[in-house]
């Protein structure tokens, strides 16, 4: 199954120009509205001094404003590095620089090798992912307090979206595909890993799931 298993499905499509896009926007318009309703979720639960893990963060945005907010140090975990001289340059112009890792690598491949974190977000990430089990169960096991993640509902109309836009990349030769992944079954990988569904909230275009784990 092509996917972002498969980096090169994901560097086709996430090369330096999207990384531009995404940089200017967040210039021009700060966070758009998912990315805004998920930092307000981990705001709500308590950010100061957190540490924050965010895998395929992109150029970073959501996690400067975590770290705006007073998350103690973010980690930015990415496929493709076309985002990073963006990336660069927007925690530079934050004044934070020192307070961001970033790093290629895909944690459900390589859980090992990166450092659990207190708050754990995914933004828009799931639905380029092929094995959502595999990528949610690391991603879970790293989150010490908290783990959000977006993705598309599914129903008969995102899946005939997702069905034509994955019939275009077909055509164009390109590896990429999106996918619609069972939102239950998502939540029960997480929860699998001890972590208990506290938040569910469908937008017009995204839901966002927050989950905790009880202190102990
Ligand atoms: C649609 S983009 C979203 C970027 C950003 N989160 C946003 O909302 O603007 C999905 C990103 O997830 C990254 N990605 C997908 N699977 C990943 C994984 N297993 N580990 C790290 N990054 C991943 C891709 O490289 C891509 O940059």
């Amino acid at each position: 199954m092509a996917g972002c298993c498969d980096p090169r499905g994901c560097q086709e499509l996430f090369g330096p120009r999207f990384a531009r896009h995404l940089a200017s926007r967040y210039r021009r318009r700060g966070l758009d509205a998912t990315a805004a309703r998920i930092v307000g979720l981990v705001a709500r639960h308590g950010v100061d001094g957190a540490s924050v893990l965010e895998v395929g963060g992109g150029v970073g945005d959501l996690q400067l404003e975590l770290l705006r907010r007073g998350a103690a140090h973010a980690t930015n975990l990415e496929l493709v590095d076309a985002y990073e001289p963006e990336a660069r340059r927007l925690a530079a112009a934050a004044g934070v620089s020192g307070r961001v890792t970033r790093r290629l690598v895909d944690i459900a491949a390589d859980p090992e090798s990166v450092p659990a974190a207190d708050v754990v977000v995914l933004n828009r990430v799931v639905c380029c992912y092929p094995d959502y089990e595999r990528l949610l169960a690391a991603a879970a096991d790293h989150a010490r307090r908290l783990l959000v993640f977006s993705h598309p509902p599914r129903n008969a109309v995102s899946r005939a979206l997702v069905s034509a836009t994955n019939a275009g990349f077909r055509v164009r030769g390109r590896s990429f595909r999106n996918f619609t992944h069972p939102p239950a079954a998502m939540v029960a990988v997480v929860e699998a890993r001890g972590l208990h569904a506290s938040y569910d909230e469908r937008g017009r275009l995204w839901r966002v799931v927050g989950l905790t784990r009880a202190a102990g």
